[in-house]
């Protein structure tokens, strides 16, 4: 991997992918928008493995698409690569997925962060959609999840103008779970991340996935597939064991069976 550092293990069951792209603020090239998807799909199927982070530097947790790889590219060439089908397997990862944000976020990166489940933003985080600013509009899920998240008028005018928001007004918005110093974000994530790795990771992907069904599809629908995953719990070893952990005082250990 050229463009990505990735730690299977950095605390137990949660795995660290880092962008690795300093000097160019972690800009999303197709190699390793690439490398992304294939590291997530590999953590996927690791049953060690509950929870991924995906993080940049300090500095920036990536500062968009490549412009220099795209600025000389045609309609076809873009067509022909299909770029954000890289994307897709962000999307389809059981794991619960955090992003730890620190500097900027912006085009790509805020689409990135987004498509994770979950966002822990430094205080210096910036998050914004500049495409507009050299000729183009989000192409990365940006209209469409910063316009859920901070609903039509903000989100029109990030993407209109092209303005940053801070950290501090991405958590007001509820973008973000959380604002924490720069020293920590990584810590404050990695805290996060294993509070979920805690619990029956079976039901953690049911129910992440059920929230996730609730931005695709109408209430009644939401609700059958919230009411099927709920019993299918029902026949998992983790079940027996939270529920007996509860009745005998005790604390359960999930096995993720
Ligand atoms: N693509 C390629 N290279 C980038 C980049 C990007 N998105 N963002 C930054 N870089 C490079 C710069 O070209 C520069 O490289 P050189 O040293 O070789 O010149 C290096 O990273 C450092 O950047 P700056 O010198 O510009 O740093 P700065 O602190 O002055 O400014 C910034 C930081 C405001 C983030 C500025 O770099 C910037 O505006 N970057 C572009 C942001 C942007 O437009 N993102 C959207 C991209 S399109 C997209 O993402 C489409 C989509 O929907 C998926």
């Amino acid at each position: 991997m050229e463009f990505i550092k990735v730690n299977k293990a950095y605390v137990k069951h949660i795995a660290l992918i880092q962008l690795n792209r300093p000097k160019e603020l972690n800009a999303l090239n197709l190699q390793l928008m690439g490398e992304i998807r294939d590291n997530l799909k590999e953590l996927d199927q690791d049953d060690e493995v509950r929870v991924i982070i995906i993080t940049g530097d300090e500095r920036a947790f990536a500062a968009g698409a490549d412009i220099k790889q795209m600025a000389g590219k045609s309609t076809i060439d873009m067509w022909k690569v299909d770029q954000f089908s890289t994307w897709d397997q962000i999307n389809k990862t059981r794991k619960p997925i955090i992003a730890a944000v620190s500097g900027f976020a912006l085009g790509g990166g805020c689409e990135l962060a987004m498509t994770c489940d979950m966002i822990v933003a430094s205080e210096t985080a910036q998050f914004g959609q500049p495409e507009i600013k050299i000729g183009v509009m989000p192409g990365a899920g940006g209209t469409q999840r910063l316009t859920k998240a901070l609903g039509k008028a903000k989100a029109m005018e990030l993407v209109l103008t092209g303005k940053f928001i801070s950290a501090e007004e991405a958590y007001d918005y509820g973008l973000v779970n959380k604002v924490v110093p720069t020293e920590v974000y990584l810590k404050e994530t990695v805290a996060l991340a294993s509070e979920i790795a805690a619990m029956s990771p079976i039901a953690v992907q049911m129910a992440k996935e059920a929230v996730k069904r609730s931005f695709e599809v109408p209430l009644e629908e939401g609700l059958h597939f919230e009411r099927k995953n709920f019993y299918m719990l029902f026949s998992s070893e983790d079940q027996k064991e939270g529920m007996n952990a509860f009745v005998e005082k005790r604390k359960p250990d999930f096995k993720g069976r």
